[in-house]
């Protein structure tokens, strides 16, 4: 004698054949009469096609799995989906369960600024690699489809891929990775426009098989242009990092950047200004080579917080843009992770 749970559990996974998707996946259990004290199970079960050899076949799976844990009587009746919902499941299949449509584990942070060359790739591996170090499971989206520099900067020689259809990423120092730059042969620039690179972008969130993130990074591209306004309409729950260098130019352009976020209603977690000082080995002196106070200015404007200066320095290892824990810079970056870890 079966209770409805134990009956479901039996069904699940039996193939719909005409829609090639399990009963699960097609909510095609109707009803299931299981009457205490019986040993009798009625089913009314939902499939793309009625009448047909596939529904022999299904129908056969069924009872051969009831009649294996002891049940003898089962009655089945077949009924056809309606168009409404085969129309409903069939847009199901076209785009599989994704980052965009998921339960909303996966949370979003796009580094934005105004001007080109500021530091927010820099910024965005060393936060993506200083997340992972705290033990969180971190992604990277490099959204700079035409300035792409991630798989370089984390000096990924490696290459996606693919598992039947679904692209899988390329996983360097503890964070997984996806970039224009894998599909590029020899550093070809890119030639496409428009609606091809919004394609690109979007098959980024749902062709690619990213493992359960808790985080996922996206470099924008500089500046308020069409892509990096195409990222904020994509991913409406997006937060943003805005990042800037002390000069009070790049602040003031930095602003626009910020100010887009908003108008798109994207929280800003904080800015980083980079490049903020360098500090003498020998004197432990900081000089302001980039001029004082924009990082503050900005965050002001932004009325969001300044969360960190840092200061100019080299990775320690060649090829990678990556500072090691134990560097200063490192350390830095840690804070700024344990920053957004605690605001969540
Ligand atoms: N704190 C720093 N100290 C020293 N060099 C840095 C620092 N931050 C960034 N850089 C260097 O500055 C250059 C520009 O940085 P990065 O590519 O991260 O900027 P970006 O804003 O992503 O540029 P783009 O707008 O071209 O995408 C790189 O060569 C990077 O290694
Ligand atoms: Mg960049």
């Amino acid at each position: 004698m079966l209770n409805k749970q134990q009956v479901m559990a039996l069904l699940k996974s039996i193939t719909d054949r005409t829609l090639n998707k399990t009963l699960a996946e097609t909510n095609g259990v109707r009803a299931i009469q299981a009457e205490k004290g019986t040993d009798h199970v009625g089913l009314t079960i939902a499939i793309g096609k009625i009448n047909t050899p596939e529904q022999t076949e299904i129908e056969a799976e069924i009872v051969n799995k009831f009649n294996r844990v002891g049940v003898e009587s089962i009655a089945i009746q077949f009924e056809a989906f309606t168009e409404a919902e085969l129309a409903r499941l069939n847009q199901a299949k076209s785009e599989p369960p994704s980052l965009l449509t998921d339960n909303g584990k996966t949370k979003f942070i796009a580094i934005a600024s105004g001007k080109g060359g500021v530091g927010k790739s820099t910024v965005t591996v060393n936060v993506a690699v200083a997340l992972a170090r705290l033990g969180k499971k971190v992604g990277i989206v490099d959204a700079d489809i035409y300035g792409f520099s991630v798989p370089d900067m984390m000096g990924i020689t490696d290459r996606p891929t693919l598992k039947g259809n679904r692209i899988i990423p390329v996983t360097a120092k503890g964070v997984q990775v996806m970039s224009m730059g894998f599909f590029v042969e020899d550093n070809e620039p890119v030639i496409w426009r428009g609606p091809r690179l919004g394609k690109m972008l979007r098959s980024f969130f749902v062709e690619v098989e990213w493992d359960e993130l808790d985080y996922l990074l996206l470099d924008l591209p500089p500046g308020t242009g069409d892509m990096a306004l195409s990222v904020h309409q994509m991913i409406p729950s997006s937060k943003e990092l805005i990042v800037t260098t002390p000069h009070s130019t790049a602040a003031f352009v930095a602003s626009r950047a910020g100010k887009m976020a908003i108008n798109t209603n994207h929280e800003i977690i904080g800015v980083i200004e980079n490049m903020s000082y360098f500090q003498s080995q020998l004197t432990g002196e900081k000089e302001y080579v980039f001029g004082q106070g924009g990082g503050e200015k900005l965050a002001d404007e932004l009325q969001a917080p300044l969360i960190a200066q840092i200061p100019l320095g080299q990775p320690s290892k060649q090829g990678s843009s990556i500072y090691e824990e134990i560097d200063p810079i490192g350390q830095i970056y840690l804070q700024v992770a344990q920053f957004i870890l605690d605001r969540d």
